[in-house]
């Protein structure tokens, strides 16, 4: 068995996965305090994670019936993400690790995100095409086996997509995380009440989410010019129309990136593979084989990283004390 700890960014996670891939415990704590600030805020992440890290661990090893000494490893995420609240992680396994001499596996956030589809009790077998599309990443690859060097076929210029859900929510005056609050609101209105660009004439299988946060913004304020009190009917059209556009930006990316490189599989990763609607389309893609894993798996979650230290070296004790963490990953992304 493989404990995996997760706190990249808001989520304080950890997990027990056997070496068959099947989950023993996926336990998730959200922090829920920065929906007051409109968005994660660094520093306070860190502490949030200092103090749920323990606790969080406890009820993963409790739910699972395991303790310690009985692990095989411990992974952990080591980038990317905020780099504060990655340390917190980092150094509490290594001094789990450490203090039960057991190896430790540093593993890639975006790994993670791959290996969400490895897990049982459905696994998804490479070669696939995977679309991540989360708060801090948006990109498109080829995935030829369970290891770490997937090729990224193409990615965002500018916003990540589940960045343009809460930037696109927090104009629409709702809370903090605003992908699920936006799909809320677009379940009320029409999503061909607004023609919201969908970045076509960006090239190759790239994305763009810039152009179309500027579109909300100017026709909110077109709108609110014309009636300062906006009918709740105009905002959930918006919420419907600005959701199709980044829907479809999603969507005539991966059917490009199919055609292109003739894969019939197709993988979803990431928060904002929750989405509904998202679901929905991909779901209506003929002819390929498609994964979309539980919401618990696509959103932020410490399973999918143990998922990808079953296919990564381990490093043994005390080879990894100087372990450290980074932000960004060599990817450049
Ligand atoms: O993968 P994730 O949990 O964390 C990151 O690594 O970023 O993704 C979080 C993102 C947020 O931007 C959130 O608004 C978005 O996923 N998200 C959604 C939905 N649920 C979460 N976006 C659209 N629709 C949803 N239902
Ligand atoms: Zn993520």
């Amino acid at each position: 068995m493989i404990l995996a700890i997760e706190t990249s960014c808001d989520d304080t996670c950890a997990a027990v996965v056997t070496r068959d891939g099947e989950i023993r415990a996926n336990v998730i704590s959200s922090q829920g305090v920065h929906d007051r600030y409109g968005g994660v805020v660094p520093e306070v992440a860190s502490r949030h994670h200092l103090e749920l890290v323990g606790p969080v661990v406890e009820d993963a090893l409790t739910q699972a019936g395991a303790t310690l000494p009985q692990l095989d490893a411990i992974a952990v995420t080591q980038g990317p993400g905020l780099v504060g609240a990655l340390l917190v992680g980092v150094a509490s396994a290594k001094a789990l690790a450490a203090a039960h001499r057991l190896p430790l596996i540093p593993v890639d956030h975006l790994h993670g995100h791959v290996a969400a589809s490895f897990l049982a009790p459905d696994p998804f077998e490479p070669p696939f095409l995977i679309l991540i599309a989360s708060g801090g990443h948006t990109l498109l690859a080829r995935v030829e086996d369970h290891g770490p060097d997937w090729e990224v076929l193409g990615s965002t210029h500018d916003d990540a997509a589940g960045e343009a859900f809460d930037k696109g929510a927090r104009m629409l005056g709702l809370g903090y995380p605003g992908g699920p609050a936006l799909q809320r609101l677009a379940e009320e209105g029409d999503p061909a009440a607004f023609d919201f660009p969908t970045a076509q004439q960006v090239a190759g299988l790239d994305f763009s989410f810039s152009g179309l946060k500027t579109a909300l913004l100017y026709k909110l304020r077109e709108l609110e010019r014309a009636d300062p009190a906006l009918p709740a009917r105009r905002r959930a059209d918006l919420a419907a129309s600005y959701q199709r556009a980044i829907v479809e930006t999603l969507a005539r990316r991966v059917e490009r990136a199919l055609e292109q490189t003739g894969l019939g599989r197709l993988a979803l990763g990431g928060g904002v593979a929750a989405n509904g609607p998202l679901r929905e389309r991909m779901r209506g893609l003929g002819g390929v084989a498609i994964d979309i894993p539980p919401m618990a798996l696509c959103t932020d979650n410490a399973a999918m990283i143990a998922g990808a230290a079953l296919h990564l070296p381990a490093l043994v004790f005390p080879s990894y004390l100087g372990l450290d963490a980074y932000a960004t990953g060599e990817r450049g992304l």
